[in-house]
């Protein structure tokens, strides 16, 4: 979308960002969930990104590291979320900008790959793929399609294992 600037999230852009989250989400757990993980040893600052339209913060996407834990040992990756773009501004490849913006900046910092939990038909526009390819699961109550991959580096999943979730995002799931 012409237009869109995405960007690292700075200190001013905190209170838009969780109002981008509580409009995107119509409640305030996605934005209970970013305040959680900034705090927590799973926050990477480079991985929280706004992106601003005419001034305005206008979507937010958050990956933060998790640990995957296979048989043949544990490896860091990312789990993305929350992702929202404000009601009035989605369909207008906002949120697009911002997965592709992630991918690129994920890649550069050498993680592995990423797992997300989300309408799998959106992200496999990006070339994420059923994270059962990888034998990835995840400890959450949602249906396996649901749980969708994205290999950054080959072999970055390794033989596959179980996400380790930060409480704060499983606690997500018992709402
Ligand atoms: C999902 C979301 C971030 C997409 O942002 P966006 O800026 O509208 O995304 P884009 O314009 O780049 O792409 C839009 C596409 O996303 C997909 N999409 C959007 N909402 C969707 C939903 N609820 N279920 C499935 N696909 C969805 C559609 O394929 C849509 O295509 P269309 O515009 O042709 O209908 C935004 O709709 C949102 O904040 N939703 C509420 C919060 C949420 O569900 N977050 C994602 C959790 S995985």
């Amino acid at each position: 979308m012409d237009g869109v600037i995405v960007r690292q999230e700075t200190a001013e852009d905190i209170r838009a960002i969780d109002v981008v989250n509580i409009s995107a989400f119509q409640g305030e757990d996605e934005a209970q969930l970013v305040t959680e993980l900034r705090m927590s040893a799973a926050f990477i600052p480079e991985l929280s990104l706004v992106a601003e339209v005419n001034g305005r913060i206008v979507g937010h996407v958050l990956l933060f590291s998790v640990t995957l834990v296979g048989e043949a040992g544990e490896a860091r990756i990312l789990a993305l979320a929350p992702m929202g773009v404000v009601p009035s501004q989605s369909h207008r490849g906002i949120g697009s900008a911002l997965v592709r913006a992630a991918l690129t900046k994920a890649g550069s910092l050498g993680y592995g790959g990423i797992v997300v939990i989300g309408h799998p038909d959106f992200y496999k526009r990006f070339g994420f793929k059923p994270a059962s390819e990888w034998n990835i699961t995840c400890a959450v109550p949602v249906g396996a399609d649901a749980v969708t991959a994205y290999e950054l580096v080959k072999g970055g999943f390794k033989a596959g294992g179980a996400v380790r979730y930060p409480q704060a995002f499983i606690d997500l799931f018992k709402k």
